[in-house]
């Protein structure tokens, strides 16, 4: 039998444990922005995300980026009790959509790709470089309008140069979007490639590989996605937009 002043401690405790529970559980925050992952939160200034199958491999090379001392990437830090994937958190600004990107911010984003790509030979050992594969606006950290960081590495994979390249003109210039002029945007183009310190294997034949890269983005999302038919018609948008300026868009770059 418990005596009042045992069951007056129990209660104590018992209270003092569910508000441990339960600010431990209130510190979690959620982080709003992610479109294919639910459940990223955080935590102090540390970021838990679901684990995938192909997060192993990503976490790998983010691994070697950090014993590299590239800065430009999120640091992974093991995982929870939970199995979940943690990084540090990196105090800054994350677009929810594209379109607001300046040339500036692209043109500073290239130099970070090409240091990432250059890096990543290292790492595969042959010429082909690992490739982001979601190189948005949506997925770099921007601190004082300036990017500082890439996050979301979870379809990072052995690949091309101009895989990434393409996707990056595509989101950061909005190429397709009706309130943007052609030559403005091959203009643009054309700096963004220069920043980077392209050559021919690049920019060969850039038309078919920006379409290429297109259709990539379609044919590798599930049709269930809620996404589908809108990321469909966007798709369908930009490729009518390259086809339409092929002409001039191998008389400028390739
Ligand atoms: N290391 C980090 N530092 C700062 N913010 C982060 C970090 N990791 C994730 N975030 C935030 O959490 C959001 C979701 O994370 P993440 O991009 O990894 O998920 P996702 O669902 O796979 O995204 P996507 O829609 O691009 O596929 C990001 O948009 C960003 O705002
Ligand atoms: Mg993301």
């Amino acid at each position: 039998m418990c005596s009042n002043i045992e069951r007056c401690i129990f209660g104590v405790f018992l209270n003092e444990t569910r508000f441990f529970i339960w600010s431990t559980m209130e510190k979690e925050i959620q982080l709003k922005g992610g479109r294919s992952t639910n459940g990223v939160v955080k935590s102090d200034n540390v970021v838990f995300r679901p684990h995938k199958n192909e997060s192993d491999f990503a976490n790998k090379f983010l691994k070697y980026l950090e014993n590299q001392n590239f800065p430009y990437s999120q640091k992974y830090l093991g995982r929870d009790e939970k199995g979940r994937d943690k990084f540090l958190y990196i105090d800054g600004y994350v677009p929810n959509e594209i379109g607001d990107t300046t040339i500036e911010q692209l043109c500073r984003f290239m130099q970070i790709v090409k240091k990432l790509h250059d890096l990543s030979l290292g790492f595969t050992n042959n010429e082909k470089v690992i490739c982001h594969n979601d190189l948005s606006p949506c997925n770099t950290v921007f601190v004082n309008d300036i990017p500082r960081a890439i996050i979301d590495w979870d379809s990072c994979a052995v690949g091309e140069r101009w895989e990434d390249i393409t996707y990056i003109l595509w989101l950061w210039i909005n190429i397709g979007s009706l309130n943007r002029n052609k030559i403005d945007i091959i203009g643009q183009m054309k700096t963004a490639l220069f920043s980077y310190g392209v050559n021919t294997e690049v920019t060969e034949n850039f038309a078919d590989k920006l379409m290429w890269r297109m259709d990539k983005v379609i044919s590798q999302m599930s049709k269930d996605n809620y996404q589908y038919n809108r990321t469909k018609d966007w798709v369908e948008f930009s490729k009518l937009w390259v086809r339409e300026n092929r002409e001039i868009i191998t008389k400028e770059i390739g």
